[in-house]
């Protein structure tokens, strides 16, 4: 069976997110038997075990990247980890080949719904075009894309409706499903 890492990359679960705590509490709940890792809780001060992330990279035959969109990408928790632990010689260059073969998905919320991401509307561009940099992030360190799992309308500024909350919720728990179907498909 694949060995499955999931990575958060919210900054502040505890406190801060509705969305993404749901998607991964779900998560684990219907797939216990992949690995999770919070950046935010592990690393509070951001100085990451490089050693010990590049080795549960190297182990996981698929690496799952959950985070919300935060100006148009991963949060920047998640990209110092990126940074840190995707270093030449591990990820990628002529000797870096640890993560070559390895499944890549991304799973990703937005606090604008869907139908704002599309040419000429409010978000400019299709959700997709936002994807680019990670797209090419995958294919540098020889990593299969397997596409995303998205969810927008997450809005932060919904969380005190209750109505709207319980639809946030409701999407939420869909999306870990999404997710985890996803996953059981490879
Ligand atoms: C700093 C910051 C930047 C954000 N940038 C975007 C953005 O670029 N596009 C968008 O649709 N939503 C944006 N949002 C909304 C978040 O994506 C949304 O609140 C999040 O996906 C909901 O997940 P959570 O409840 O786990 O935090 C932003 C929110 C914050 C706090």
């Amino acid at each position: 069976m694949s060995k499955i890492l999931v990575v958060s990359g919210h900054t502040d679960l505890k406190n801060n997110s509705f969305a993404n705590k749901i998607i991964l509490g779900h998560l684990e709940k219907i797939m216990p038997d992949a690995e999770y890792v919070y950046l935010d809780s592990q690393y509070p001060d951001w100085n990451f075990d490089v050693e010990l992330e590049q080795n549960r990279l190297r182990n996981a035959d698929v690496i799952v990247f959950q985070f919300p969109f935060f100006w148009y990408g991963v949060p920047s928790l998640m990209h110092k980890w990126m940074e840190d632990v995707f270093v030449h010689g591990f990820s990628h260059g002529s000797k870096g080949k640890a993560l070559v073969g390895k499944k890549f998905l991304v799973s990703f919320t937005s606090g604008a719904p869907e139908d704002l991401y599309r040419t000429g509307g409010v978000q400019g561009y299709p959700v997709d075009d936002f994807l680019i940099p990670l797209k090419q992030f995958a294919k540098a360190c020889g990593m299969e894309w397997i596409g995303y799992v998205y969810s927008g309308g997450l809005s932060y500024a919904s969380r005190h409706d209750d109505e709207k909350l319980n639809r946030m919720k409701a999407k939420a728990l869909t999306h870990a499903e999404r997710v985890a179907e996803k996953l059981r498909s490879l």
